[in-house]
């Protein structure tokens, strides 16, 4: 353990604090334990990831059970609903969830909460920083004044740093480790250290010079995939309109090699940041009296998605002279995205939802959402039998997960409605000039 600066000597193994165990917290748990030579805790306020994680469990998709199993039967990572060990670490990392309220505004409960218990047991030298992704002001504004409320002063006493995650869950190629880390310190001294900390087990940091420089640059992150997706959204209602096939266009812009970046079209934003981190953006705009009119476009249009989707279905169903009304619809994938289990703010909910209230019966299928809760109540995933391919009057792809036989659905299915171009791009679409119907 450390007496004056956190960073590790010969003979000390630090201890490092991640709270939040989920998505991004459990990962660079795993990450620091394997390559860091740390010590790991794991916080959680919930009692069964704390119990799952502790018995070598991993309830995270891109962590195997085994990985968790073999750190904690080294000694090199448990996990604790007792906050009161924070007072054991010598870095602490928040990965708290950062939603929307009701009213779309920033939730900072979450950071608050994770904040106060740092500060009831916050000890000179302890390096702190905040991971979750959140406005530009909320290190400064919200942390310091908490941590700095027990005597203690940042810069001098403890050291406190933003430094945004980038994990992309269910990517292969880049992960925690080879991810280059963007860090700003409050102080000079506390960039200095936190960067030192990261660098034992994160292949590149990239340092800017300030907390907020940090929160924005996450937020730039997110806000140009929204702004894009936006983009190429709007593209495909006005190619529709056009009677134009989006996808040809886009993969004929994309050939371009230079100054055109590929973004694609689809039933609207998913997962916990592309479609909610902008907004934290627009919030603190608001309270500055400045509009954020490309974030507020953006979602306007990426909202109209589900909609476009339903519209599409309807269409199909009046081919085959079938109502909506009474119809039976099957989606195939609820997750927000191909091959991950997560269906934070997944557009197949909207579609789902929409589809139902014109009267639509609807069940799904997702080999990664076994179960889903929806309306007080817990749907099951159909299996592709022939009973459910007979009941569907349509199908509709909403996730195109690569386990997906696109042949198969197509044969199988009365009508297709491919909002993700999957059976176009497997080659296997029966097309009728509309780049949205795989099969009419
Ligand atoms: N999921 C992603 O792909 C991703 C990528 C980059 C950044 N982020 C950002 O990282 C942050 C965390 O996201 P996530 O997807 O890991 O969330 P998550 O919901 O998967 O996990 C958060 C965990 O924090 C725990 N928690 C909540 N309040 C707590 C508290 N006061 N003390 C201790 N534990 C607490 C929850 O029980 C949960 O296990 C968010 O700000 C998010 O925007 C997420």
């Amino acid at each position: 353990m450390m007496n004056s600066h956190p960073l590790p000597s010969d003979n000390d193994v630090m201890t490092f604090g991640i709270i939040g165990l989920g998505y991004v917290g459990l990962p660079l748990c795993v990450e620091a334990a394997e390559n860091g030579a740390l010590k790991v805790i794991g916080f959680d306020v919930n009692e069964q990831v704390v119990e799952s994680v502790n018995s070598g469990c991993s309830h995270i998709q891109d962590l195997t059970d085994y990985q968790v199993r073999s750190l904690r039967n080294r000694g090199l990572i448990e996990a604790t609903c007792d906050m009161s060990r924070l007072a054991e670490c010598d870095a602490i990392s928040i990965c708290v969830p950062t939603p929307l309220s009701k009213t779309r505004d920033p939730d900072v409960s979450y950071i608050s909460a994770a904040s106060d218990a740092v500060a009831a047991t916050l000890r000179p030298s302890q390096l702190i920083v905040l991971e979750s992704t959140t406005y530009p002001g909320t290190t400064r504004e919200v942390l310091k004044p908490k941590l700095e409320s027990t005597g203690l002063v940042v810069g001098e006493d403890f050291y406190l740093c933003f430094s945004p995650e980038r994990v992309d869950p269910g990517n292969k190629t880049w992960t925690t480790k080879n991810t280059p880390k963007v860090i700003g310190g409050l102080t000079k001294a506390c960039g200095d250290i936190g960067q030192s900390f990261y660098e034992q087990f994160i292949d590149k940091l990239v340092r800017v010079s300030s907390v907020e420089a940090a929160e924005l640059t996450k937020i730039l992150e997110n806000t140009f995939r929204a702004v894009n997706i936006g983009l190429v959204n709007e593209i495909a209602l006005i190619a529709d309109r056009l009677g134009v096939d989006v996808w040809e266009t886009i993969d004929a812009a994309a050939t371009k090699p230079f100054g055109f970046m590929k973004f694609l079209p689809g039933p609207g934003l998913g997962g916990h940041c592309i479609p909610v981190d902008p907004h934290y953006l627009s919030w603190k705009m608001r309270t500055l009296n400045y509009k954020t009119r490309f974030i507020d476009l953006a979602s306007e249009v990426n909202s109209e998605m589900p909609m476009f989707v339903v519209d599409k279905v309807r269409e199909v169903l009046s081919q085959h002279r079938v109502s909506m009304n009474g119809s039976g619809i099957l989606l195939l994938g609820i997750a927000y995205k191909s091959d991950v289990d997560d269906i934070r703010e997944s557009p197949a909910l909207d579609v789902m939802q929409l589809l139902q209230e014109d009267g639509a019966d609807v069940r799904y299928h997702d080999p990664y959402v076994p179960k889903l809760p929806w309306k007080g109540a817990e749907l099951s995933s159909e299996e592709l039998t022939d009973t459910v391919f007979s009941w569907a009057d349509c199908v509709v792809i909403l996730t195109d997960h690569s386990c997906f036989n696109y042949e198969e659905i197509i044969d199988r299915a009365k009508a297709v409605v491919d909002a993700r171009h999957a059976a176009f791009g497997a080659g296997v679409a029966i097309a009728d000039g509309d780049s949205w119907i795989a099969k009419s």
